[in-house]
């Protein structure tokens, strides 16, 4: 067969994704496969067999990133990557992150099973931690591996029940041996859902995304003083959870008053004690702030920390804030944007030059290396949410887009 003519199995693809779906699955129709967790490990131990079976070199680093390697005429020259997560939120969707890895399974059997020799080796990926919703921040696997990232850092985060990075990865049998460092990578691709409405709006079925807004993470720590709700009168209340929830509509209205190119929201949040008759005396909650426009995001922090010290002062209420993570926004290679949209075009899918809003480990390799990403569209614009989906034929629409990327340069000499 002309390789032109190659396309993946789409059923084949779709049973792997639905055989995973199993792995953490909720009664909603999601899953719930946080990093570093038993249902982690299951997915991680299915993959990595799917690997030995297409006979791949697999290695494990010291971050838990998983690679398999597909050997090539030429083996000493820097290989193709793409790959993606497995891991989830905590009511996550069938299809974050794990069709980027599937996806790009599914691409090496497919050139495997058509006999396919390719001039560069094809590494495919899945990277520890990239949710970070169980241990913050989020991609730390591709971080510590680009170099953005301290990996004893990275080892010493904590999840809400304080277990530390490393000792759950010890737990679960991945800390691997191999130094977690970036080796010479040709260029990287990621094959993932879109995670919001355009696609779908547009009628389109591939996207492009011309790169990642910054993404930035805050964390804001809150002091009252706790007290029985029912003598104490309401003046001179120090209650950090109503400092907080002024705090809170402070980001929400964020955007409006910076005139836009900008989201900001607060998505978690912990109150002490929390017993509806004590007066709240200690609150955590996150901020997270995104725009294609670095500056402008953090103009749009400094903005919204002389609030918050406005309102804690007012409310007697000690604050204290934390830059947890920044990474800068992620213009992606234009040659291989366009790649990816002249690929589509020539397979006949219609396609979007667009941008990402949710981040992704793309960000980390287009530090690295020549990066692009593939979006099909997520139905209704859900995701992270146990209802997210994709059509089966935009998951294949996708993988093909994948495997025509993936081949043109992986043949480039
Ligand atoms: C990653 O999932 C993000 O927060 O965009
Ligand atoms: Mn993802
Ligand atoms: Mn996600």
């Amino acid at each position: 067969m002309q390789s032109k003519e190659l396309r993946v199995n789409g059923q084949r693809l779709r049973e792997s994704m639905e055989h995973m779906a199993k792995i953490g699955a909720t009664p909603g129709g999601g899953v719930q496969r946080l990093a570093l967790t038993d249902e982690d490990k299951q997915a991680r131990d299915l993959f990595v067999r799917w690997l030995n079976d297409i006979e791949l070199g697999v290695t494990i680093d010291e971050m838990g990133n998983i690679f398999g390697r597909r050997p090539s005429r030429n083996n000493s020259l820097p290989p193709v990557m793409s790959g993606s997560h497995m891991d989830s939120q905590p009511s996550g969707g069938r299809f974050d992150g794990i069709l980027g890895v599937m996806g790009t399974l599914e691409v090496l059997r497919t050139l495997d099973e058509n006999q396919v020799e390719t001039e560069r080796p094809i590494t495919i990926v899945d990277w520890t931690n990239e949710e970070g919703a169980r241990f913050s921040p989020a991609m730390v696997g591709s971080g510590v591996w680009a170099g953005a990232l301290e990996k004893d850092w990275a080892y010493s985060r904590t999840d809400i029940n304080d277990n530390r990075f490393e000792d759950e990865l010890i737990r679960i049998g991945y800390k691997g041996k191999a130094a977690c460092a970036q080796w010479p990578v040709y260029c990287y691709y990621e094959y993932h859902i879109e995670q919001g409405p355009i696609l779908e709006r547009e009628q389109k079925i591939i996207g492009a995304p011309k790169g990642i807004v910054c993404l930035h993470w805050y964390d804001v720590y809150l002091e009252g003083e706790a007290n029985q709700v029912g003598p104490t009168p309401m003046e001179g209340r120090h209650d950090a959870l109503c400092a907080a929830a002024e705090m809170i509509l402070k980001v929400n209205e964020l955007p409006e008053r910076m005139h836009g190119n900008l989201v900001a929201t607060v998505g978690e949040i912990q109150n002490h004690p929390n017993s509806r008759n004590i007066i709240p005396d200690k609150v955590h909650f996150t901020v997270d702030i995104r725009s294609w426009d670095d500056d402008h995001a953090l103009r749009a922090w400094e903005l919204l920390r002389e609030e918050f010290e406005e309102i804690a002062a007012r409310r007697g209420c000690p604050i204290k804030t934390e830059e947890t993570w920044k990474v800068q926004h992620s213009p992606f290679d234009e040659k291989l944007v366009r790649r990816i949209l002249d690929v589509a075009d020539q397979l006949g899918y219609p396609n979007l030059h667009m941008v990402s809003g949710a981040g992704h480990d793309a960000s980390y390799m287009n530090q690295v290396c020549p990066t692009a990403m593939i979006f099909v569209p997520s139905i209704g614009g859900r995701s992270h949410v146990e209802v997210e989906n994709t059509s089966w034929e935009d998951c294949e629409a996708g993988a093909n887009t994948l495997l025509h990327a993936i081949l043109q340069s992986a043949q480039e000499g």
